[in-house]
């Protein structure tokens, strides 16, 4: 019978001898002359195996670093049924400050999420006193409390009368890669802002690029938007303004 050669480091503190080594250490056959290690290889492998622990350590540290930042934004499982694909922790940040940046740390600018419930929710993580309404079809966000309004983009303009035009900043990520989704949603969009300057950030598809132009008079940056689960289509965010170096830069 044939023991396994068991490579565990910390079985190995404190050895220096080959004579000392446990008995996982030692490849043993069925007789008596079983091979050790000889006292240079053991000092080879006790350098590899510490090497190898660091880079768990490292690892284990930044797998509990990336658990305790995204514990403190949490987020309803996603329903595919509802075409729901949350953004990565990066694009949700990313997004997030550049909205916090045009807010300007002003309560003057309200902002509308419209379809994009981890933008709302990184949002509120990152600054709590931003004025942010989220507006979405799943009753789930229900728990956001009064910063929840139901919105079903069939319905483009059934939205109380104290949300139109009262936004400055405006983000939508429509459900679907349609042109009548889009051109609902931007019917949203224009019963939502406010007159003056304002902000419109649209977070959809590659696909829709020519119709963003066209419907919205949008043009995509540079940054491209990920996804906790990787999906099929490209993403792109397109804007009505310039964000200059930020985003990625814009293309026009
Ligand atoms: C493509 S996802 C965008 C989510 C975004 N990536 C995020 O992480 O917040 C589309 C969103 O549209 C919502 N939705 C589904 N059906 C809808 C409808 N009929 N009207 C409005 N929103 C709807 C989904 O619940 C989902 O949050």
């Amino acid at each position: 019978m044939e023991d396994q050669l068991e490579l565990n480091p910390n079985s190995l503190n404190g050895l220096t001898e080959s004579s000392a080594l446990p008995h996982s250490l030692k490849e043993v056959d069925d007789d008596d002359d079983a091979p050790v290690l000889s006292s240079h290889a053991l000092a080879a492998l006790k350098e590899f195996l510490s090497e190898q622990q660091s880079h768990h350590s490292a690892a284990a540290e930044g797998e509990t670093a990336t658990a305790v930042e995204e514990s403190k934004v949490s987020l309803v499982s996603e329903d595919w049924r509802l075409s729901q694909f949350w953004y990565s922790a990066d694009t949700a940040k990313t997004v997030a400050e550049e909205v916090l940046k045009l807010c300007n740390g002003s309560v003057n600018s309200p902002v509308a999420c419209i379809a994009c419930p981890t933008l709302y929710a990184y949002l509120k993580n990152m600054d709590p006193n931003v004025p942010a309404q989220l507006l979405e079809y799943d009753k789930r966000f229900e728990q956001y409390g009064s910063d929840y309004t139901f919105y079903d983009y069939n319905h483009p303009e059934e939205l109380p009368p104290e949300l139109k035009h009262s936004f400055k900043i405006v983000v939508a990520d429509p459900p679907y890669l349609s042109k009548e989704c889009l051109e609902k949603v931007a019917e949203t969009i224009s019963v939502l802002i406010q007159p003056g300057e304002s902000f419109l950030l649209l977070l959809t598809g590659e696909v829709q690029k020519e119709r963003a132009s066209e419907i919205l008079g949008l043009h995509p940056c540079g940054f491209r938007p990920q996804h906790s689960s990787k999906l099929g289509n490209e993403f792109r965010l397109f804007t009505n303004y310039d964000p200059g170096t930020r985003l990625g830069g814009w293309e026009r």
